[in-house]
């Protein structure tokens, strides 16, 4: 069978992502800027400067994915870019720079939704063994949601956050935890240096925190009473240590174990309903039960393996990305085109290119 090349272009958020796989799932290459550095210097990310970020670099960055993987614009399928959701100022990079390049090489171009993305990522390195339709959580820094996965373009949301992500509640509350002061955790993202710091706990139990709507009888989530908590359980010990403006309190180890726990337990809740109520509608049909969790949180093994346990005594199969594709990047969004590609059988492919727009 001959092989299709497609490149996708990610600019949804502070990262700008090109990269070309092929039909097969392999990966030809895989560039990614992040802008993360510059940002921290900021506390968050400012969207202009973003743009002005991506603006200086998506050339380049196309430049170098197209020579890793020794390809001529000319040889590839279509061109894949994230279309929604995420930062207008970003997007629009992206869009217009793909736009440019599926009119000079006249090739298709294939809009994607990034959290779509994020949810068939993980097909790519398991496409024998998740088949559709799939139940799949998605925890990243935007979104929180557990879906019914049928296809590209096709799913049926169960219950989404009413209010933060996990991802953002890890950043903010890092951030308020101060620990970026430590310098092993500078540069990294908020779950990340959460979940390297609870490693070191001494005391697991020292920090408690209720599950968020234990009383609900659905799939919806809830991170704000967690973070609320966690920033006045920090604020106590602050005061009760005289932890100085540009400090982070003694037990801050203890702190990260008692909030993963937390954060994991509340996902565990939420995805064991969800799977009740798969199993009991029958919604798989004559496909195995599958979960896939997918997006930035998704990378932390302490989330995964409890998620995985607890699909496992449901004889549910369970899958999340490697970890290089868990986080944002042009993998995922190259790989939705070829799902696209797959779908359609690469009939109606010819799109008005300027009728594709963000959001
Ligand atoms: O999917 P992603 O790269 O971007 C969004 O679409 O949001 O996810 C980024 C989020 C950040 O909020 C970050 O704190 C979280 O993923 N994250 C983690 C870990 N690595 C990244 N959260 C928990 N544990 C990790 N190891
Ligand atoms: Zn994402």
């Amino acid at each position: 069978r001959l092989v299709s090349h497609v490149l996708g272009i990610e600019t949804s958020c502070d990262d700008t992502g090109i990269a070309i796989v092929d039909t097969a799932g392999q990966v030809h290459s895989n560039v990614l800027e992040s802008q993360q550095e510059f940002h921290t210097r900021y506390g968050g990310i400012i969207p202009p400067r973003a743009q002005d970020l991506h603006r200086a670099r998506i050339d380049a960055v196309c430049e170098r994915c197209l020579e890793q993987a020794q390809l001529k614009p000319e040889q590839l399928k279509a061109i894949a870019v994230t279309t929604r959701p995420g930062l207008p100022l970003s997007l629009i990079v992206g869009l217009r720079f793909a736009r440019h390049l599926a009119r000079r090489h006249q090739l298709p171009l294939l809009p994607v939704h990034h959290m779509e993305a994020h949810a068939l990522q993980a097909r790519m390195e398991h496409l024998e063994e998740i088949n559709y339709p799939y139940l799949c959580l998605l925890i990243s820094g935007g979104h929180s949601q557990l879906a019914m996965v049928n296809g590209p373009g096709r799913l049926t949301l169960l219950g989404e956050t009413l209010d933060d992500a996990p991802g953002e509640a890890f950043d903010k509350i890092a951030r308020r935890l101060r620990l970026y002061v430590l310098p092993q955790y500078r540069l990294w993202n908020g779950g990340r240096a959460v979940e390297h710091a609870a490693q070191a706990a001494q005391n697991r139990d020292a920090f408690e925190f209720p599950l968020p709507l234990a009383q609900q009888r659905n799939c919806n989530f809830s991170f704000a009473g967690i973070k609320n908590n966690s920033f006045r359980a920090i604020r106590h010990r602050e005061r009760a240590e005289h932890t100085p403006p540009d400090g982070i309190i003694s037990n801050y180890a203890d702190f990260c174990a008692g909030l993963l726990r937390a954060v994991s337990r509340h996902l565990m809740h939420r995805t064991q309903r969800a799977l009740e109520y798969c199993l009991q509608q029958r919604l798989f049909g004559e496909t195995p039960p599958t979960l896939v969790v997918s997006g930035g949180v998704a990378n932390n093994d302490v989330i995964y393996e409890n998620l995985e346990r607890l699909s496992l005594a449901y004889n549910c199969r369970c899958y999340r990305p490697s970890k290089r594709y868990c986080s944002d990047n042009g993998v995922m969004i190259a790989w939705h085109g070829i799902e696209q590609l797959l779908q359609h059988q690469n009939a109606s492919l010819r799109r008005d290119i300027d009728k594709i727009d963000i959001a």
